[in-house]
């Protein structure tokens, strides 16, 4: 197939295009390499794609609505996996205007562009931060999501908005995914997993957010490759006897999936298995909690599987490993 891959140079965006290059598909990457992170990080991932003679990349802003158009007029696409997005949660307190521009006229961009060309299926990145101070454990599509506490949660629960009103009135088969707290090889600098082992590596503090009682459903790379590659071939169908019964029920050809582990593990016992794999002792600098920041997230992966026979597999430990040993070798530490 002809896939068009939005973020292409970010972490997820590199690995799923990595993959389904080597599944022989054509991959046309785009990106903006923003520099929200180190560029360079950026550049390497697609450097690392240019063994793939199938894998083409365009730096192109999605909020630039003429490029975006021109590149949806020049070719089609069999699937578009929309993973471009101005992401974190704290940098949306200081930096608001940019999460507007890429995560809500992006999208719409990358709706319009769907819509021009009756793409067969849009998959895109929506959050487990959707859910916001939810206490309903395991957090479920099915549960009612409309408190979001940061703006870019706000973004990401627009974006499934957004998406279903396509879906609706233009007949889009849309499927949005809900990641949980991703890590693994060539992951982002801002978050938990890579500021915590470049610390432990250089001997310096951890800053330890809520005073360590914060929970995530870490979930490793590559399950989240093998969750979207599987989804894309799960095109959801308009179906006018579904009733709305639930947040993640629609007539529409819409359909939401979390993609999380499914087991909530505390931030201190990640810390902990980062000491136990690097063979060092985290010096820990206790902060209070991070407006914005969710304390605990969890994922129902019950619908994942039922969608496509796959839930997550790798624990932590494991996960941990796989990443340090990528990071020294990268870094060279
Ligand atoms: N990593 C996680 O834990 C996680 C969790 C939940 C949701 N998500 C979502 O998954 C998607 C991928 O996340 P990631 O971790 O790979 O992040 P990332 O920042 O590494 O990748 C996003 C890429 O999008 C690009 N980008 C940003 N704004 C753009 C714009 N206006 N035009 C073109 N390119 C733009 C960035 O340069 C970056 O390379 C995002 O939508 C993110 O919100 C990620």
């Amino acid at each position: 197939m002809n896939i068009l891959i939005t973020g292409m140079a970010g972490f997820i965006g590199h690995a799923v295009a990595k993959r389904l290059a080597a599944d022989g598909h054509t991959i046309v990457g785009i990106d903006n390499l923003n520099d929200y992170y180190d560029v360079a990080l950026k550049q390497a991932r697609l450097d690392d794609l240019a063994a793939y003679p199938n894998v083409r990349f365009e730096c192109i802003d999605l909020a630039d609505q003429a490029a975006m158009q021109a590149l949806f007029a020049g070719e089609r696409f069999e699937r578009v996996i929309h993973l471009a997005a101005q992401a974190g949660v704290r940098y949306s307190l200081d930096n608001p205007h940019v999460y507007a521009q890429s995560n809500l006229v992006g999208h719409l961009n990358v709706l319009e562009g769907c819509r021009q060309q009756q793409v067969p299926h849009l998959v895109y990145a929506s959050s487990s931060s959707v859910y916001g101070q939810n206490a309903h454990v395991p957090f479920s599509t099915a549960d009612a999501v409309d408190h979001p506490i940061s703006l870019y949660a706000a973004t990401k629960k627009s974006n499934e908005l957004m998406t279903h009103s396509y879906a609706h009135l233009y007949d889009i088969p849309s499927t949005g995914l809900r990641f949980f707290t991703v890590y693994g090889p060539w992951g982002r600098p801002d978050m938990a997993m890579f500021k915590f082992t470049r610390a432990i590596l250089a001997g310096e503090p951890l800053p330890i957010f809520n005073h360590g009682e914060l929970s995530r459903d870490f979930t490793y790379i590559d399950d989240i490759v093998e969750g979207v590659v599987r989804i894309q071939d799960v095109i959801p169908q308009a179906d006018a006897e579904r009733q709305a019964t639930a947040p993640d029920q629609s007539a529409a050809p819409f359909a939401l999936y979390n993609i999380g582990h499914g087991s909530p593990v505390a931030l201190m016992d990640f810390v902990r298995a980062l000491e136990r794999v690097t063979g060092r002792t985290a010096q820990c600098d206790y902060q209070p909690m991070q407006p914005g920041d969710v304390p605990r997230t969890w994922a129902d992966t019950e619908a994942l599987f039922e969608a496509v026979d796959y839930r997550p597999a790798v624990g932590v430990e494991e996960g941990v490993a796989r990443f340090v040993d990528w990071y020294r070798a990268f870094y060279q530490v």
